[in-house]
């Protein structure tokens, strides 16, 4: 994705899970769920998931079955998620399943953008393998042609078969491809795909089946062979295996990871490192109090603004949000809310550190310019530090806070207001390079 698609697209999944895995043949006394079944330490609903929760992908629509919502979510219970997460009625097929989540997804708040530049990824919940970097590459080419489908070109020759077992045709192999999900549809195109299919009385077995029939081209994707979809017994033991392989690989690949300007950051979108910058100006006026990083100065001026107006937290605050990608300060706490009226902004970076700890994200350094004519920062620089070191969880060496005039020119120059810059990196700990 360019740099001004990113912004203009928003992207949500639906993950159907509405199954009740018949061909998993579970004993009648176990669990019923194949989604509920553990794969190598978590189940296997919470492995796709996890495996979904890209940062472009703003909200999950879960269709299950009514008397199982209980057990799924518990699944989530955890956190660890950024995305909104939706359960809804499952239906009789996995197409209907797929309906009601599209009426939930068509009524949703959160979009931004108008209805073409919605786009909607479908993942069964049963394909725990997917990887992130081919989620993205669906999502790409659905933004350039509105249905993009995952594949794989077969390896075994199909036969199609009679019912008395005899083989009545044998397509030619080379145009054969195994259609999986990940499958992504810009809005009007799925809309339309599932109104004729409505008024047809069509049953598919997967999303683009249905967007082929109205005579919208679908781009094949290929994918990878490891994107299995767990369906039978031994399916398990063969996820479990591609796993730990997977798990081995990326330590070894850690290990090897080397952040220099010859080598680069590895694949796109990969890293567990983010960086995001803030900027924050409040005025200046005679009297009245000058927070700056949580500490008070003695000045003739101070600043004004809905809370403390402590500038330099204020941009902090949003290069941390920024890092993380969870929007901006006046987004989590609304300038008309009269809760935050005058209040203390080092609370508001407490809440926002929490917030980020809770998707496992951590500090690496923080710096910081203050723009201002006077007072004299110097004598107050290092308290400043301490007190972001302490609110950050950082050691002082990784906190660098600075001061500069803009030699009288401009709104501080002329002692209108105050400016800050902040720039923060952060690591997430928690979540592996897939998962962020
Ligand atoms: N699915 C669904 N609603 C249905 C049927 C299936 O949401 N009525 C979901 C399944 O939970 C699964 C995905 O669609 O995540 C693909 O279906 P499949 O692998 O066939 O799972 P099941 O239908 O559960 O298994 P089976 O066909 O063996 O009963
Ligand atoms: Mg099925």
């Amino acid at each position: 994705m360019t740099m001004e698609k990113r912004g203009a697209w928003q992207a949500v999944a639906i993950i159907p899970a509405a199954g009740s895995g018949r061909r998993m043949r579970l004993p009648e006394q176990t669990q019923r769920q194949k989604l509920l079944l553990p794969l190598v330490g978590k189940t296997i609903f919470r492995r796709t998931l996890e495996a979904l929760a890209l940062p472009e992908i703003e909200a999950f629509f879960i269709p299950v079955s009514p008397e199982d919502r209980g057990l799924f979510s518990e699944e989530i219970k955890g956190g660890g998620f950024s995305q909104e997460i939706i359960f809804c009625a499952g239906g009789p097929e996995r197409q209907d399943s797929v309906a009601n989540a599209l009426t939930a997804v068509e009524r949703w708040p959160g979009w931004r953008v108008p209805p073409e530049r919605r786009l909607v990824v479908i993942h069964d919940a049963a394909r725990p393998l997917v990887e992130a970097e081919i989620i993205r590459q669906v999502l790409d080419v659905a933004e350039e042609t509105g249905a993009a489908c995952v594949g794989v070109p077969v390896k075994d020759t199909i036969k199609v078969v009679g019912p008395e077992g005899i083989v009545v045709q044998t397509p030619e192999r080379g145009t054969l491809w195994a259609a999986q999900t990940p499958q992504v549809f810009s809005w009007p195109v799925l809309k339309e795909a599932y109104a004729q299919a409505q008024t047809a009385g069509d049953k598919m077995t997967d999303d683009a089946a249905l967007v082929e029939r109205t005579g919208h081209p679908v781009q094949m994707v290929r994918g990878s062979y490891r994107n299995l979809k767990i369906t039978t017994p031994d399916d398990l033991p063969a996820a479990a295996a591609l796993l730990q392989t997977a798990a081995a690989d990326k330590g070894r690949e850690e290990k090897t990871r080397c952040w220099t300007a010859a080598t680069g950051p590895g694949p796109r979108g990969q890293s567990t490192l983010r960086i995001g910058q803030g900027f924050d100006v409040h005025r200046l006026v005679a009297g009245g109090r000058l927070v700056l990083g949580g500490v008070e100065i003695p000045a003739p001026v101070g600043l004004v603004g809905h809370s403390d107006a402590d500038v330099l937290t204020h941009a902090v605050i949003d290069a941390l949000l920024g890092a993380a990608g969870a929007g901006d300060i006046g987004e989590m706490f609304p300038d008309t809310d009269p809760a935050y009226a005058g209040i203390d902004s080092t609370l508001l970076l407490e809440q926002v550190m929490a917030k980020l700890g809770t998707a496992g994200w951590q500090p690496v350094n923080l710096d910081v310019t203050v723009i201002a004519q006077k007072p004299k920062l110097a004598p107050y620089r290092d308290q400043i530090r301490r007190r972001m070191a302490t609110l950050l969880g950082l050691p002082l060496r990784a906190v660098n806070i600075k001061a500069t005039t803009t030699e009288g020119l401009g709104f501080t120059g002329r002692e209108e207001g105050i400016a800050a810059q902040a720039v923060v990196l952060l690591e997430n700990t928690v979540f592996s390079c897939q998962d962020t």
